[in-house]
């Protein structure tokens, strides 16, 4: 950008972050400090200070940089944030002894672990049964020419599917949609009712962890769940404690729930936002090709993705990024929306072009926490998105897109609600 030398424009002042408005469109703000402030101390509104790193470059290094500790033990939390710093796991362990707050040596041995048991060939033969709640949950609506799509069919579809993957049975997994709706409507910290529900979920997932091991077959029968599937890998010599299990399953639910919600509620706004390229992908879809679905959903991602910040890390040493001196102990959160739109890394960031090929968007992180559930997020939102366009091609939305509301957590970016119309089928 060139800055004319005699009229020196003021300049642009800080955007004001975490508001309703930002939520709204953080986009602008990201870009203000990729260019001015690429790494910012920053208050959030728990009131704790934490590095907020948006260029492309150092987004990468980060992500992957052993010095930053995923475990927050390492943060050197002030007195006055004290309880309330709303870092999941800094006062409790238990569910939260997680692969996403923990470091090698550990993560290396419970990835190995889960890696083991959610293997691409298992994520390949659950295809038939996302395609079968898709069309389930489609079904439901159909008829009735307009639904929200979030409460109706992104916020079911994730859940059913993990449930069924862990091995949670049917009759129960309708607790589970409420647990986790509990967790995603309250932003998902350990507080009140989000409290009550994660006991809930402990205690159920303690118990039916003890059942299965006390059930499993000798042999894994094919398509066994992953649950059954942690324990067989447990028993075989690599330790992972009961705790340790269920712990594993609630990331699990925890990481792969509200991400994919997102994933199908931005893919589709943003798809109804941009007709042409919506009909670039339909008619691809109609002519039977997948090619412009699968670089799609990665762009989409990219567009605008689940996860706007990654999650917490934490420096173990005094260190550098982006030319930012960061102190032993400081909160780094490392902003994968502004990663994603950073113009020294992508063509024309903040078009949406479903052919963009090239795309190594940060959306599912980098380094060893790299998603570990990308092969599922991939079938469900690719399965969602298609089956949605073809079913209900004129799918179009019920209100003014200023009306919508983008739920307010700092780590995921999603709306709360998605009202649509279409002409009513079946
Ligand atoms: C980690 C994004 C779906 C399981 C992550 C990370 C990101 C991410 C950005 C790294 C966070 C960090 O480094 O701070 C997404 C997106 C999804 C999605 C955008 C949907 C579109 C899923 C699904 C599952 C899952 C469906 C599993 C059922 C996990 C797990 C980790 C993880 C277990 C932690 C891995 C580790 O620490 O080693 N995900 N995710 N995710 N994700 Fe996903």
């Amino acid at each position: 950008m060139t800055v004319d030398p005699v009229s020196h424009p003021a300049p642009a002042p800080v955007p004001e972050l975490f508001t309703w408005e930002f939520a709204a469109d953080p986009y602008p703000a990201y870009a203000w400090l990729r260019e001015h402030a690429p790494v910012r101390r920053t208050r959030l509104p728990s009131g704790v200070e934490a590095w907020l790193v948006t260029r492309y470059a150092d987004a990468r290094q980060a992500l992957a940089d052993p010095r930053l500790s995923k475990n927050p033990a390492h943060h050197d939390e002030p007195a006055h944030a004290k309880g309330r710093t709303g870092i999941p796991g800094e006062r409790s362990a238990n569910l939260m002894t997680h692969l996403l707050n923990i470091d090698p040596p550990d993560h290396t041995r419970l990835r190995r672990l889960v890696s083991k048991a959610f293997t691409p060939r298992r994520v390949a033969e659950f295809a038939p049964r996302v395609q079968e709640l898709t069309d389930g949950l489609i079904d439901r609506f159909a008829a009735r020419g307009s639904a929200d799509l979030i409460h109706e069919f992104a916020f079911p579809l994730p859940i059913y599917a993990i449930c069924d993957l862990l091995g949670v049975p049917r009759e129960d997994q309708d607790d589970f949609r409420d647990w986790a709706g509990m967790m995603i409507r309250h932003g998902g910290g350990p507080r009140g009712g989000v409290a009550r529900s994660v006991k809930k979920m402990r205690g159920y997932l303690a118990e039916l962890i003890h059942r299965k091991r006390a059930e499993l077959p000798a042999e894994p029968a094919p398509g066994e769940d992953l649950i059954s599937g942690l324990i067989r890998a447990s028993d075989h010599g690599e330790h992972l404690t009961e705790n340790e299990a269920a712990a594993m399953c609630f990331v699990l639910l925890f990481a792969g729930f509200e991400t994919t919600v997102n994933l199908i509620g931005n893919g589709t706004y943003a798809l109804l936002r941009h007709p042409e390229q919506r009909r670039l992908l339909q008619d691809s879809l109609a002519a039977g090709r997948t090619d412009l679905l699968e670089t799609g959903v990665e762009e989409l991602l990219r567009y605008d993705g689940p996860v706007e910040l990654a999650t917490w890390r934490f420096a173990t040493e005094p260190l550098t990024i982006g030319g930012q001196r960061v102190e032993t102990g400081d909160p780094v959160l490392v902003v994968l929306a502004a990663a994603d739109r950073d113009p020294e890394r992508f063509d024309a960031p903040d078009t949406l072009d479903l052919t963009r090929r090239d795309n190594q968007h940060l959306g599912y992180g980098h380094g060893i926490h790299y998603c570990l559930g990308a092969p599922l997020a991939r079938l469900e939102g690719r399965s969602a998105l298609a089956t949605l366009l073809t079913r209900l091609p004129d799918l179009q939305l019920a209100v003014d897109s200023g009306d919508l509301r983008w739920r307010g957590g700092l780590i995921m970016r999603g709306l709360r609600t998605l009202p649509v119309t279409f002409t009513p089928v079946g």
